[in-house]
């Protein structure tokens, strides 16, 4: 899979512009804040039909632009594609793929696909369990379109039930409300824990392989947490739906008193570990580098696993930060995958990689030697 071309119109800080692609690997360079983050960016959001950083259109949308626009064409499971998205000041955002309008990001995700490494990556073992969703999030969006949707639902349903919890002394009327939420976030719950269960259990079995080749035999363990009533979270949804809606039912009081949402996959995380111990606490510098690429490229495989293709691969700004020996575990990992690296443009690193070199200078991309 790969893709060959881009235009971008009002996105970020590319009034309009346009790239061509290698079908192996592309260097993206360029100083500070030239966009290279962004061209990143908009390379993800058609793949994942999401921003991996921005929570509004809005804030995708140029300062000065009214609508703006991510049109990509290039080459997946064997079959041509063009896919883009349209943002338009003020109302819904239009997804299309191959002309055709898409009603919902479940047909429009994973017609192409991307895994994404930058550094915050690195803080993967050490960081909250925000970091960790994301992870799983960004993932499955591409893996199972239908984790798309019901994400985007749930993140709407989890916001109208935390306002209830937050008004509700001031507006008791919204009480009568609070049934039919927790109806609705125990049932997308579900969908979303069993989803990421059996997603981290996949990463669990190649992350471990991976960590263990690159460490010599260091033991990594990755376990999938969520709401304690559930008693097999792999289980189908269907099963999952009563426990959660049980633990909701135990929860209502504190849940009023606390004025906060204490039961749903929001606060779910990966535990993981390092030869037994946790790695949060007793994990090296070394160990969680070597433990958040391990996860990173078991990422990798998976998506590889299902496509039957290597995915995109993104590393935005992150090899400069790894030691040589680390650099060269991901870039021997590459396969014959397309990949984008950005690097600042007095870097060595990427282009070692000998791959074609694009410039990123103020929302304008290059090709070498321009
Ligand atoms: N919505 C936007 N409209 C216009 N410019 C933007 C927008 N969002 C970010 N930028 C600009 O993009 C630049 C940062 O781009 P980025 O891709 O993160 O840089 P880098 O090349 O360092 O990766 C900044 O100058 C920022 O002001
Ligand atoms: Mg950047």
């Amino acid at each position: 899979m790969y893709i060959d071309a881009i235009t971008l119109q009002g996105f970020r800080n590319y009034v309009d512009a346009g790239a061509e692609f290698s079908g192996g690997i592309n260097v993206i360079a360029g100083a500070n804040a030239q966009g290279k983050t962004n061209l990143l960016e908009a390379i993800f959001l058609v793949c994942a039909g999401r921003s991996f950083r921005a929570r509004s259109d809005r804030e995708l949308m140029g300062f000065d632009a009214d609508m703006a626009r991510v049109e990509a064409h290039g080459l997946s499971g064997e079959r041509e594609r063009r896919v883009e998205v349209i943002f338009t000041r003020g109302r819904r955002r239009q997804l299309i793929v191959n002309s055709v309008k898409q009603k919902t990001v479940e047909t429009f995700a994973g017609n192409f696909s991307a895994v994404l490494f930058c550094p915050e990556d690195l803080n993967l073992i050490k960081g909250g369990a925000a970091e960790r969703r994301r992870l799983m999030d960004l993932s499955i969006c591409q893996l199972r379109p239908r984790y798309a949707a019901a994400l985007n639902e749930f993140n709407r349903a989890y916001e109208g039930k935390t306002r209830i919890l937050r008004d509700w002394e001031e507006k008791p009327d919204l009480l009568g409300l609070l049934d039919e939420y927790d109806y609705v976030l125990a049932r997308l719950s579900a969908e979303l824990i069993h989803y990421r269960a059996n997603f981290v259990e996949k990463l669990a079995g190649e992350a471990a392989r991976i960590h263990g080749e690159f460490s010599g035999g260091e033991k990594l363990e990755l376990r999938y947490t969520t709401v304690k009533t559930v008693t097999d979270p792999t289980a189908p949804a269907a099963r999952i739906f009563p426990e959660i809606m049980e633990h909701q039912r135990r929860h209502r009081e504190a849940e009023l008193a606390s004025r906060l949402c204490l039961t749903g996959a929001h606060k779910d995380d990966i535990e993981i570990s390092v030869n037994g111990a946790p790695a949060r606490s007793f994990a090296s510098q070394g160990q969680t580098r070597t433990a958040a690429l391990s996860m990173k490229l078991a990422e990798l495989e998976i998506h590889r696993g299902q496509l039957g293709e290597y995915p995109l691969l993104l590393l935005d700004d992150v090899l400069s930060e790894l030691d040589e020996r680390r650099q060269d575990f991901i870039l021997n990992r590459i396969g014959g995958g397309q990949v984008f690296i950005t690097c600042c443009e007095d870097e060595k690193v990427a282009k070692r990689t000998g791959g074609r070199v694009l410039t990123v200078e103020a929302g304008n991309v290059y090709p070498s030697g321009k």
